[in-house]
């Protein structure tokens, strides 16, 4: 079947006829203040300046196959992301990590508090513990180095590196409950706490290191924060970041979620969930990003790893990092009715277990960024 030609000009002879009936659907939608659009089918564009038009403050895409089209309605207006792509292909499973579309999200958002879990999280954190060994021995922290572990949790990290220097550690966390129950088991001479999010670091020119373990993809604002870190650190002092990276961060965290998508109990409401994690695709993306605050970067891969758990272990991974999104209200714009975590914790719990394999155990699957940034001097 040959493909059909639109001609824009003559799409647009029509334009006032054509487009009333935009602005009679983006009147029957009740939103004050969405966050992010894409119109389907953009055409020159006319339906999709309805839209720019009613939403301001909102990031909006402009999405059509012909590329006839989006020249046209690149003319038109450059305060919308024009795309040319098929919407049979089209598919963005985390359509909220441009970091255009943070800025608008992060405005609206407060930091995610992770007290609820602060009491089990220092058991239920296996991934997080195995993949600080690894960002430890890549910063090669020295014995008289002043370090801060910035998203510190519990402290147990911030305690672990305690005993590879002798300088000033400092744990920070925005989260009340992380730092009461660090405060309360590893607070020393040496080790303090600190109630405060990344992006508003007061430290100036006083760490060596700052080391940051599974934290970047819950920076409210990463820009921000990177800009914080990099006038936190002495000239020539580093970061190691490591964190979950690509929109498939965890196979069968996203095979366990698709199930949840589409059960009658969650369906409805888990269409409204949004995304809230910063993660990009390539070491590079990340690379250019850190490079973008400043930072010079000598390392930037991601890397797959993989180790066995039995279901009931992997839901409690879910439970030690992702569920503080995937379960927070914040990231749905509508309240959770009732019952609904507790499916949705059921569903993904059946999910898990029929990823078992014959052990009864499943392969659990990362990927993760492993990054170190150097301020220059
Ligand atoms: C998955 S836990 C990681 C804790 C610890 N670093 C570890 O590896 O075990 C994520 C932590 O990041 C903290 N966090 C979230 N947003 C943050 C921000 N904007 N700045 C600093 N920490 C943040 C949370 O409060 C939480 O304690």
């Amino acid at each position: 079947m040959s493909k059909i030609q639109w001609d824009s000009q003559l799409y647009l002879r029509y334009e006032r006829e054509r487009t009333q009936p935009s602005i009679d659907l983006a009147s029957r939608i009740d939103l004050d203040s969405p966050a992010v659009i894409i119109d389907l089918g953009c055409g020159p564009g006319n339906s999709t300046r309805v839209l720019r038009e009613r939403w301001p403050a909102a990031h909006i895409t402009g999405l059509d196959s012909s590329t006839a089209m989006i020249e046209k309605a690149r003319q038109t207006s450059d305060a919308i992301d024009w795309r040319i792509g098929d919407i049979q292909t089209w598919y963005e499973p985390n359509r909220f990590a441009s970091h255009k579309f943070l800025e608008v999200y992060n405005a609206r958002m407060s930091n995610f508090d992770f007290t609820e879990i602060a009491g089990r999280y220092e058991r239920d954190s296996l991934v997080q513990k195995a993949a600080a060994e690894v960002l430890i021995s890549m910063l090669e922290i020295g014995p008289q180095e002043d370090v801060l572990d910035l998203g510190c949790g519990t402290g147990h990290l911030t305690e672990r590196l305690s005993e590879i220097t002798a300088g000033r550690v400092v744990g920070i966390d925005p989260a009340p409950g992380m730092i009461a129950q660090a405060r309360s088991k590893y607070c020393s001479e040496r080790i303090s706490f600190e109630v405060a999010a990344a992006e508003n670091l007061r430290p100036n020119a006083e760490f060596d290191v700052i080391f940051c373990n599974s934290v970047l993809h819950w920076f409210r604002d990463p820009a921000r924060a990177l800009a914080a870190c990099k006038r936190a650190l002495r000239p020539a002092g580093r970061i190691g970041l490591q964190a979950p990276a690509r929109q498939d961060y965890c196979p069968n965290f996203l095979k366990g979620i698709a199930k949840v998508a589409c059960h009658p109990e969650t369906a409805a409401t888990f269409s409204r969930f949004r995304s809230p994690w910063f993660l990009c695709e390539t070491g590079d993306e990340y690379a250019e990003f850190c490079r973008d605050a400043g930072f010079i970067v000598p390392f930037a891969r991601i890397e797959e790893t993989s180790a066995r758990y039995s279901p009931e272990q992997v839901l409690k991974v879910f439970e030690s990092g992702a569920a503080a999104g995937y379960l927070n209200a914040t990231c749905y714009g509508v309240p959770m009715p009732n019952g609904y975590v507790e499916s949705f914790r059921r569903i993904l719990a059946d999910a898990f277990r029929a990823q078992a394999d014959g052990d009864g155990q499943v392969e659990l699957v990362f990927h993760r960024i492993y990054l170190v940034a150097v301020r220059p001097d």
